[in-house]
């Protein structure tokens, strides 16, 4: 309550309350053609934008400790290229949300603090986590796969949405295994005579972790399979590649496993991280032949996100988004409730590794509170030059994102599209446009939660002028609960 009382008198660009209804649950699916439009659809914008996020936040009337344990929705956005769009919204049928639908109660625990109603008791020595499916969706080797990070992914049908079931990756995986919900894709890879490939990884962690890296041509097969292992519990949520190495960030982070194994908490809020000592960052080769796997060390601060990487002679750079602090999940506190002034931000920072002197130099490239970064899909693992960030209003301080940057990095020039105070922000996905001939010509779609309206736009942003007026604003008849991570493909299925 004082927090709703300080925000309102201190004039944010931002209502708390309205943005708390971002948070609302969404339990209804959808399937229709968008004709609520704003401006101009281009016409060269055909395929799909396919997103995930949590469409839950709460299961069977218990609320979640949580957004990242809400269970995975998948949202459709099918640009037929004609101005016709088609919005298709369902819930991946992963075995846990079904089994609570039928039981009508809290199954399982969350891993980021959700605990099963009935106290420790009913939490103690709980350790059967729900596979939610919710971070990511790709489309690779013509299979669409919802990720999460701790288990299987889950593959569904691109045309209906369907659940079809767990996918081992044509028996790459085996049941248990996990994988990242964050894949890179290299657009042309070196090691395979510029094909475009898919590269990912896995962690087992432990006292010691256990990296695989695993690479897949286009038509989904596997080129590459290799583990690494390294000493310490491991929190790697995202990675990046180069043409020939795989960056991973160690962040410096223990794990005490005592107070989830007693049904006190969930796992995510028995991660602590330790300012005061270095991540570390582990190159490993993508031809796993003539190098060995090399670990270095520095001061990053926390970091989820990577922007890109690329290499230049004997350097390699990574760009990252980096905090100073990892914000830990309160006991007892609801997320909505967050205090923004107390977080730090995420701020984007290059990091210059010299692979033959094994020094890291490194500089802030932007100190503006950012998520979500994204890049033209052809430069990835590539030299580049723009990168689009879910950002707030303000250019200082910390609030709910708001706004999208685009940031030149051969120039700093910055553009800033605002959707203050009404609209809050996912992550921005830019789409080169076909024949394309400069890195940033092509489109940035971005959906936007309308809290005045409580439903959500889908944006079309002109992405050399991202800060004039959208090309297009396609009014959904509905919200969509705050989503996380998706991909654009120019493959239509409707
Ligand atoms: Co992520």
């Amino acid at each position: 309550m004082t927090n709703l009382i300080t925000n309102q008198a201190e004039n944010k660009p931002y209502s708390r309350q309205k943005w708390q209804q971002g948070y609302q649950s969404q339990p209804n699916e959808y399937d229709y053609f968008i004709d609520d439009i704003e401006g101009k659809i281009p016409e060269q914008l055909q395929g799909t934008l396919f997103r995930n996020g949590p469409g839950l936040l709460e299961v069977q009337g218990t609320p979640l400790k949580h957004p990242f344990d809400g269970d995975g929705m998948i949202s459709a956005i099918s640009f037929l290229g004609n101005g016709k769009v088609h919005f298709r919204n369902r819930f991946v049928r992963t075995e846990g949300y079904v089994k609570e639908k039928a039981a009508g109660e809290m199954i399982y625990r969350g891993v980021f603090g959700t605990q099963k109603p009935g106290g420790w008791l009913n939490n103690f020595l709980d350790i059967n986590i729900k596979n939610i499916a919710n971070t990511n969706i790709i489309y690779w080797g013509k299979k669409l796969l919802a990720l999460w990070e701790a288990a299987e992914p889950y593959r569904l049908d691109p045309k209906t949405l369907e659940t079809i079931g767990i996918d081992y990756l044509d028996g790459v995986l085996k049941p248990g295994d996990s994988i990242s919900a964050h894949p890179c894709f290299d657009p042309a890879s070196d090691l395979d005579n510029g094909q475009p490939c898919l590269v990912n990884y896995s962690i087992k962690p432990g006292l010691s972790s256990k990296i695989t890296i695993y690479e897949f041509a286009l038509d989904g097969s596997l080129l590459r399979r290799h583990s690494h292992v390294v000493p310490g519990f491991s929190f790697i949520h995202d990675f990046a590649i180069t043409s020939h190495y795989c960056l991973l960030l160690q962040n410096a982070v223990s794990f005490n496993p005592f107070p989830f194994l007693f049904g006190l908490k969930g796992a995510g809020e028995c991660v602590s991280f330790h300012a005061d000592k270095q991540s570390k960052l582990i190159i490993i080769p993508r031809n796993n032949t003539d190098e060995s796997m090399k670990i270095m060390q520095t001061n990053t601060g926390f970091v989820f996100h990577h922007v890109n990487a690329f290499e230049e002679g004997e350097k390699i750079y990574l760009d990252s988004i980096c905090y100073d602090s990892l914000p830990q999940v309160q006991p007892n506190k609801d997320y909505k409730e967050v205090d923004f002034d107390g977080l730090d931000p995420g701020q984007i920072w290059r990091f210059k590794i010299d692979l033959k002197s094994n020094n890291i130099d490194k500089e802030m490239i932007d100190s503006r509170s950012c998520e979500f970064p994204y890049i033209n899909p052809n430069n990835v693992g590539k030299k580049y030059r723009y990168l689009f960030t879910s950002t707030i209003h303000d250019s200082h301080g910390n609030a709910p994102f708001q706004a999208i940057q685009k940031l030149d990095l051969s120039t700093g020039k910055k553009q800033v599209h605002s959707f203050a105070p009404t609209g809050y922000v996912s992550e921005p996905i830019f789409v080169p446009k076909p024949n394309a001939t400069q890195e940033d010509q092509g489109w940035v779609l971005v959906m936007v939660y309308d809290g005045n309206k409580h439903r959500s736009d889908i944006v079309i942003l002109d992405s050399e002028n991202l800060d004039k007026k959208p090309l297009a604003t396609l009014h959904l008849k509905h919200h969509i609960p705050y989503g996380l991570h998706g991909n654009w493909t120019s493959e239509v299925f409707l």
